[in-house]
């Protein structure tokens, strides 16, 4: 099948104004990866996918947001974009700007992004500015500074950003033919649960229910309040005051779905299980599967006979340090056949 871009794809069912001139780097169309082992062991009848948006082309599910976002600033007459960023926004920015001609500017927490995002946002040429404090410090020092320059924010407080990640909906439904009974996600800033609620609304093709999952070190939307100091391994959701987090939690209620805690430990459990299926994921977009498994075993949810997308966000490659961190050291041996023998058992 010929690549297209989510805009050609999709076009018409996105509202973006008329000025909005087309950048791509032909984001989208990502698969659907059937985990018919891992739904054998949750139950009878359980159909389970990832949608692995990871193999976007800055290896997160960003760049279907970037894609419109840039299309319109581009066409508006913005010079630059500018975000704050957890890490895989700045990438995509940096790689859509640098595709329109644009420069970017991405503001990041210091010591809390992962490796291959802040090596991402400086290769494709953005000026990348560490701030001294949270993604939520960043996040208003960037909303503060556009009210007053030309600078094009394209954080997903900018509505085009849900525009391009509605799309990610519209694929689910073309691919199973209808909505699943459960969509599972990361929650960090809010924007994307926000936008594949917008998506399977819009596209009309039946409702899921929502499992939105957030770290327990960074759970504002199931605390109920801020959380000024959020941590957790999952850096890409070390958000404590989610910028879409109102609609997020309506979201969740109007799908009769809700947003859980997951702990750290659980988040790197669903991860290892994912690349046990040969699908190595960042941590953040493991929660949507830790959370899952964590209602099924709490009986809050019910998998048989149901069908189950998990959307795994970012793809592993982004945050190598947290592998060889946890313990995944290689042995050494000398280069001999023997050493190899003993050390294989064989
Ligand atoms: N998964 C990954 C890999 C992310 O990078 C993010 C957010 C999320 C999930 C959560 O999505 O914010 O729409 O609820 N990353 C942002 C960033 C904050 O700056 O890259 P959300």
């Amino acid at each position: 099948m010929q690549r297209q871009g989510i805009l050609a794809r999709y076009g018409p069912y996105f509202d973006l104004p008329a000025h909005t001139r087309p950048v791509t780097l032909l984001e989208g169309g990502t698969p659907l990866i059937p985990l018919p082992r891992l739904a054998r062991t949750l139950g009878a009848g359980c159909q389970l996918y990832v949608k692995y948006e990871g193999l976007n082309p800055t290896g997160s599910f960003k760049d279907r947001g970037m894609t419109a976002a840039v299309s319109e600033a581009l066409g508006r007459g913005a010079q630059t974009v500018i975000c704050a960023s957890t890490g895989n926004t700045a990438a995509s920015a940096a790689a859509y700007a640098a595709r329109a001609g644009l420069r970017a500017v991405v503001l990041i927490p210091q010591g809390k992004v992962a490796a291959g995002k802040l090596a991402g946002a400086l290769a494709y040429g953005a000026q990348v500015i560490q701030i001294e404090g949270s993604f939520d410090d960043a996040l208003q020092l960037v909303v503060e500074i556009t009210r007053t320059t030309p600078l094009a924010l394209v954080n997903s407080i900018n509505p085009y950003r849900l525009e391009g990640q509605k799309s990610a909906a519209f694929e689910i439904c073309d691919e199973l033919g209808s909505a699943p009974d459960w969509l599972c996600l990361p929650v960090g800033n809010a924007g994307n649960i926000t936008a594949y609620w917008m998506g399977f609304r819009q596209y009309a093709q039946g409702l899921p229910r929502l499992l939105g999952a957030q770290a327990a070190g960074a759970a504002p939307l199931v605390h109920g309040h801020p959380v000024a100091q959020p941590e957790t391994v999952a850096t890409a959701i070390r958000i404590g005051r989610p910028a879409r987090g109102e609609q997020a939690l309506q979201a969740a209620q109007e799908s009769q779905g809700r947003i859980v805690a997951v702990s750290d430990e659980a988040i790197l459990q669903a991860q290892r299980l994912l690349a046990g299926e040969g699908l190595w994921v960042e941590p953040a977009s493991a929660a949507g599967l830790a959370g899952l498994l964590a209602e099924i075993e709490a009986g809050r949810l019910d998998p048989r006979d149901k069908r189950i997308v998990v959307v795994c966000t970012g793809h592993g490659l982004k945050d190598p340090d947290i592998i060889t961190r946890g313990g995944f050291a290689p042995r050494g041996i000398p280069a001999e056949l023997d050493a190899l023998r003993q050390l294989l058992g064989e």
